[in-house]
C-alpha cells in the first residue's frame, strides 16, 4: 500500500544505470463499503441524483445521474491530494478543481497530476433506491 520515493543525489548513479521505481501503488483508490450505501431518491437531500447530470457526494464517494436511468458511483477524493472532484456533465467526466486532473467515468487518469484511478462502484437501482456496493 505503500509508496516508495526515490531521492537521486549527483554522483551516485552514472548514465548507465537504470533507474527503476518500486511500489507505487497501481490500485484505485477510495473508501471500503463492506456494507454497501443505501441511497432513497425520495429523500429530499439526494432529489438532485433524479437529474440528468445531478451529483452528490455521500461518505467520499459522488454518485451521478449520468442520464437514460444510469447512475455512476466513485471514489470523490482526488488521488492527487485529496481535495473533492466535481462531475461535469458538459464533458462527462470527474474533474479536480485544485491542480487540474481529470478522471473517466470508470475512473481512469485522463489528465494528472494524478497517476492513481479513482475507485469505481457498482450501483443498482430498484425504484427509488439506489445500492451502492464495490
Ligand atoms: S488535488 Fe486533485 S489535482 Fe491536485
Amino acid at each position: 500500500m505503500g509508496t516508495t520515493v526515490l531521492v537521486l543525489a549527483p554522483g551516485i548513479l552514472t548514465s548507465c544505470e537504470k533507474v527503476v521505481i518500486q511500489n507505487v501503488d497501481p490500485e484505485p483508490k477510495g473508501p471500503a463499503l463492506p456494507n454497501g450505501l443505501v441511497i432513497d431518491l425520495s429523500i429530499s437531500d439526494y432529489a438532485i441524483l433524479n437529474n440528468a447530470g445531478g451529483s452528490k457526494v455521500v461518505n467520499g464517494i459522488i454518485i451521478v445521474n449520468t442520464g437514460n436511468n444510469s447512475f455512476s458511483a466513485l471514489a470523490s477524493a482526488c488521488t492527487h491530494q485529496g481535495s473533492q472532484i466535481n462531475y461535469s456533465s458538459k464533458s462527462n467526466n470527474l474533474q479536480c478543481p485544485s491542480h487540474g486532473s481529470v478522471f473517466s467515468m470508470t475512473g481512469s487518469v485522463l489528465n494528472g497530476p494524478a497517476i492513481t484511478a479513482l475507485k469505481s462502484y457498482s450501483v443498482s437501482r430498484s425504484g427509488n433506491i439506489l445500492t451502492i456496493t464495490e
